[in-house]
């Protein structure tokens, strides 16, 4: 796969994470004391590690019934984010993101349990250290960091989860990276099927789902959107965040990569900032589209904007659920 080569090694993606936090930039704003989220129900996946992790904790203090979406850490992550926040107002349900029957089970229980939901949050991904099969056919990263986000939000619009009728418009919170500018094409002809890689080219495919990530979310928000604005599509790059996100790199490398991010890396508690602030923010209501790098507003890839390519991804994406014997 053809590359800008700023992403497509793990040194070059460190080294390209690292410097970009040195550029100075205009901040997009801060939260304020209006800018609370009680009465709101948000739903969360990946939210037992990392940035989700630290999300869910800065959403439950800020008033919002919080639902983490997760796979492990039941239910000792709820209980760290109840006590950390103050509030008792925080839910587990077990979801595995690699598995289409499990993401159905996830939105039939939401369904159940706690109804509308007015800020779904697509956070979870895997940095695999090779291709992995999942129970469908699917690779595991294509499925987890791209298909699973586009399965779960079709599903809770299809079963009317997401909440239309209330005072702010619903949001869907897309969690991306700026290495989906680093792949110079789509690989349209290759879409869905299993091909094996190894460690050397898991940074490269990243980036490559990221690509598909961020069209999917473009592409989301104008479908929504069509005569008048109904749903607000974020996305956004939080930058380099030391969590756990490089669990499966090569256990020599470990160490200094623990060091390289403990130094450089920001917390999941401050790298977090731009997903709260694009759940909670009043300056955000009634947008269709943003996406943010860090704290600053940007546009996506041309090639993610791109009209076409969200259409052709949204069609390819459903044709592929669908020829799995999956049910949207
Ligand atoms: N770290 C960075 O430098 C960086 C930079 C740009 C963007 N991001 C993005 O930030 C988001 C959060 O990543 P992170 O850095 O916080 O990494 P992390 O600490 O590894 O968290 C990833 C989360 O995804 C979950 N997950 C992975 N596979 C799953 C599956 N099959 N089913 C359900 N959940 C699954 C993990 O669950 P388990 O704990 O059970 O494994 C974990 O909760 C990702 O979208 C990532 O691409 C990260």
């Amino acid at each position: 796969m053809e590359s800008n080569k700023k992403y497509n090694s793990p040194f070059m993606a460190t080294l390209t994470g690292i410097t970009s936090l040195f550029v100075k930039r205009e901040r997009v704003g801060v939260l304020s004391d209006r800018d609370r989220l009680d009465g709101k129900k948000v739903l969360i996946t990946g939210a037992s590690s990392g940035l989700g992790l630290a999300t869910a904790k800065e959403l439950a203090r800020l008033g919002a019934e919080v639902i983490m979406a997760v796979r492990s850490g039941i239910p000792a992550k709820g209980e760290e984010v109840r006590k950390e926040s103050g509030s008792a107002k925080v839910h587990m349900q077990f979801v595995d993101l690699s598995d289409f029957d499990s993401i159905k089970n996830l939105v039939e229980n939401v369904k159940r349990e706690f109804g509308k939901i007015d800020i779904l949050i697509c956070n979870a991904a895997v940095v695999a250290s090779g291709a992995r099969k999942t129970k469908s056919g699917l690779e595991e990263m294509f499925m987890v960091n791209y298909v699973s986000s586009y399965y779960l939000v079709r599903l809770m619009l299809e079963y009317k989860l997401m909440r239309e009728d209330g005072v702010d418009l619903p949001r869907i919170v897309i969690v991306n990276s700026e290495s989906h500018r680093d792949p110079k094409v789509f690989d349209w002809e290759n879409f869905g099927v299993f091909q094996p890689y190894t460690m050397g080219k898991t940074v490269q495919l990243y980036g490559y789902y990221k690509l598909l990530l961020a069209t999917f979310a473009s592409e989301l928000s104008r479908r929504l959107n069509k005569d008048k604005t109904n749903y607000s599509v974020f996305a956004l790059c939080p930058g380099p965040v030391h969590s756990n996100i490089a669990r499966e790199a090569p256990s020599i490398f470990k160490p200094i990569l623990n060091i390289v991010f403990g130094i450089f890396f920001r917390s999941p508690k401050d790298a977090c900032e731009p997903v709260v602030y694009l759940s909670a923010s009043k300056d955000e209501e009634g947008k269709a589209f943003d996406y943010l790098f860090l704290m600053q507003r940007k546009t996506l890839d041309e090639k993610a904007e791109d009209r076409a390519n969200g259409a052709k991804l949204w069609e390819m994406t459903e044709d592929l659920i669908k020829g799995l014997g999956v049910k949207i």
